[in-house]
């Protein structure tokens, strides 16, 4: 009989922290480059357009032995019923006999791995001695960026949030972030005395960043080409549906592009709307895979402008969800479901 492993949002803090996220977000990435890792076309179905909608990235890894998907369902009113706005889910299944061997709590992952990739963005693409972070937007996501980008980048000494939306709005959010990367840090076991403060006056905050996260759900763009620094690192998180825009058009043709997926990336990410304008070729974008694996160049010169859009892909959820998957049988956590 087929004994499916149920891992609740408890089980997952239990097994799994921001760090894990890291790892396995960069070894989908790697997989990704080298073949074994696979993301299948997205499955999107708005129920009432702007109110309900869900959608379905799948994919392989085949380096794990693994195929899967998460399915996001997005309730706009759900919070008035005393439910969550989002509910994500992750199957994962056996690629040599094709048996489901996990149903795992995909929110209670989705902030860890979306922050790591944000943060690998940075990693692989800033320049070294970058020393501000910026980030734009103050929502659930913000804190997960932060987070990431200070493990992998401990060095940077000033973190701003900007909400292009809300300009006051970080102002009564910092605090709340700045608790919430400390325990981020404090569950992967790392610390940060890292200032982290809010900023209501963008352009001058992003003439001062040397790495920028974008993460919000604009369809507006709210960065100006020249508002840019030459040498500065984007990493664009929010869009990861079609007509989502955060960064201007001229601003992503006049740099060196990335993503994680080139075929989600120029449909329903960042990329879509410039390349459907005619903005730049889908030519130019490079999946950061490469980069990690050595087989593309990065940053090619310290006055390059980078951008990485990351517009979430399965192979990120699957990595992430087997190796609490792996922890919790280890350690005896979830509940086993005869199926
Ligand atoms: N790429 C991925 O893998 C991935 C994963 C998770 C979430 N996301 C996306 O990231 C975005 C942010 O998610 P969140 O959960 O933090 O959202 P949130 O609603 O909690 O926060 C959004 C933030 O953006 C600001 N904002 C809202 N509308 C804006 C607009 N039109 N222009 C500029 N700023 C605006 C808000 O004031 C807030 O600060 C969403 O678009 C979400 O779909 C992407």
């Amino acid at each position: 009989m087929t004994q499916l492993l149920v891992l609740s949002s408890d089980d997952i803090a239990r097994t799994f922290t921001i760090a894990d996220a890291i790892d396995a977000v960069e070894d989908a990435y790697v997989q990704k480059a080298k073949g074994t890792g696979v993301a299948w076309p997205m499955v999107y179905e708005a129920f009432t357009p702007g109110e309900a909608d869900m959608d379905i990235r799948s994919g392989e890894l085949a380096g794990s032995g693994l195929f899967g998907l998460k399915l996001t369902a997005w309730f706009g009113a759900n919070p008035q019923r005393g439910l969550p706005e989002i509910f994500g889910t992750v199957l994962l299944c056996d690629d040599r006999t094709g048996e489901p061997l996990a149903l795992v709590n995909g929110s209670a992952l989705t902030g860890m791995r979306t922050g790591a990739a944000g943060a690998l963005g940075i990693a692989h693409l800033a320049r070294a001695d970058a020393r501000t972070l910026l980030v734009c937007g103050a929502g659930h996501q913000a804190a997960f960026q932060i987070a990431a980008t200070l493990i992998l980048r401990p060095e940077i000494a000033k973190v701003m949030v900007w909400d292009p939306r809300h300009a006051t709005a970080p102002l009564a959010r910092v605090e709340q972030i700045g608790a919430q990367v400390a325990r981020l840090l404090a569950d992967a076991g790392a610390s940060s005395e890292t200032h982290i403060e809010a900023v209501a006056d963008g352009k001058a905050a992003v003439g001062a960043a040397d790495a920028i996260v974008t993460v919000t759900p604009a369809t507006e763009p709210f960065i100006e080409a020249d508002w840019v620094r030459p040498g500065t690192h984007l990493s664009c998180v929010g869009a990861d549906m079609p007509g989502k825009q955060e960064i201007a058009s001229d601003l992503a043709a006049a740099a060196r592009l990335f993503c994680d997926d080139r075929a989600q990336s120029i449909s329903s990410g960042e990329f879509e709307v410039p390349i459907a304008h005619g903005a730049f070729a889908a030519e130019r974008i490079v999946e950061i895979g490469e980069v990690i694996a050595g087989t593309a160049p990065g940053r090619t010169s310290e006055s390059d402008i980078t951008v990485f859009d990351t517009s979430g892909i399965a192979v990120q959820d699957l990595a992430s969800a087997k190796t609490a998957y792996d922890r919790a049988i280890d350690a005896g956590l979830g509940t086993t479901v005869n199926l």
